[in-house]
């Protein structure tokens, strides 16, 4: 099973291939945010493919004009939603979405907080 890292949270979880980054950062307890629940209509999803952009699924013109509503844009962004992975991959969920994640889930948000201090401080 492909293997996905969490930098910013220092968490890694072992996915089926073809789980989408939202399921995996669910999964591992990694805060990512979801307002739209998983339906490429938020952007809130917004995160960076540090590595392994290539196992992950192709971008869908779906995927892109939600994308162009999201804050700081890179080569490797990638709605979670919608990326499908294939192999092993590193993942930055963006401040973007981890915001949106603390909005959403105001009861998890010091442990949010707490979990991507403690990982800055492992490095
Ligand atoms: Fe809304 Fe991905 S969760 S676009």
């Amino acid at each position: 099973m492909p293997k996905v890292r969490f930098v910013k949270e220092n968490l890694e979880i072992e996915v089926p291939e073809g789980s989408t980054i939202l399921e995996a950062s669910r999964q591992a307890g990694a805060p990512e945010g979801d307002r739209c629940g998983g339906v490429c209509a938020c952007s809130t999803c917004h995160v960076y493919v540090l590595d392994g952009f290539d196992r992950t699924s192709e971008i869908e013109d779906e995927e892109f004009d939600i994308l162009d509503k999201a804050f700081d844009v890179r080569m490797t962004s990638r709605l979670g939603c919608q990326a499908k992975i294939t192999g092993d991959i590193t993942v930055e969920i963006t401040d973007e979405s981890f915001l949106a994640f603390c909005d959403e889930h105001p009861e998890q948000k010091e442990a949010a907080l707490a979990l991507r201090a403690r990982a800055k401080a492992a490095t």
